[in-house]
């Protein structure tokens, strides 16, 4: 590895992509820190929620409070959480207030950063730009998976989850500030027929042919 030193990995792309899974394995080869940027605006969410508010018009005043406690908790990634995170997501004012926070976290040592307008927003300027996808109905296994560690054999239950995913799209790819959208100069990555180790390696492919990368 060379040159790694304050390098920006931006990894956007949809809900359970597989773009965390992509983020942390980078991180941890390239030797950088990682920030899942989407667990702020979740931490920013289960305080709405807690306080019993409305997550579609509160949360300002949430995300400028956000403690590093906040982001540890275990509940974070709730079906409920799901739907609220989305909704503080559209909020200008939510944004802004964690935008400082996220690029004073790269701006250190540089770092892998992953979410919907890390490319676009936060670091337009990130050496490398990967947006990572799949199809709905892989990425709704992939989220099942997740929560109750085996794949959905329901085809009742997947379309729900698939449904819900989309929906989730829908909603952060059309708001007005920040909308999930590829970076103009994002390298697409499809995951349908990959493994973690696949994208792993073409991500560091990508990195390679810029120089960032030396290992074999
Ligand atoms: O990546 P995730 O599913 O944990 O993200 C939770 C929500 O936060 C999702 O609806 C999109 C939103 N989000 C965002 O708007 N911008 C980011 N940089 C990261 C997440």
């Amino acid at each position: 590895m060379s040159g790694t030193r304050r390098l920006i990995v931006a990894v956007d792309g949809p809900a359970a992509a597989g773009k965390g899974t992509l983020a942390r394995a980078l991180a941890e080869t390239l030797g950088l820190p990682y920030l899942d940027t989407g667990l702020l605006y979740r931490a920013v969410a289960r305080r709405v929620l807690d306080q019993g508010k409305n997550p579609a018009e509160c949360g300002a005043e949430q995300a400028r409070v956000l403690q590093t406690e906040d982001l540890q908790r275990d509940d974070l990634r709730a079906s409920e959480v799901d739907r609220a995170a989305s909704l503080v997501a559209r909020q200008p004012s939510v944004r802004a207030a964690l935008l400082e926070r996220q690029r004073e976290f790269g701006q250190a040592h540089g770092a892998v950063v992953d979410g919907r307008d890390i490319g676009t927003v936060v670091f337009p300027n990130a050496d490398v730009k990967l947006f990572i996808t799949a199809s709905p109905e892989v990425r709704a296994q992939r989220r099942y998976k997740q929560r109750h560690g085996v794949l959905c054999d329901d085809p009742a239950l997947l379309a729900e989850e698939v449904a819900a995913l989309v929906a989730r799209d829908e909603q952060d790819a059309s708001r007005a500030v920040s909308p999930l959208r590829p970076a103009d100069n994002a390298i697409q990555i499809l995951t349908d027929d990959l493994g973690a180790e696949a994208v792993l390696h073409r991500a560091l492919d990508v990195l390679r042919d810029r120089g960032l990368y030396s290992h074999s």
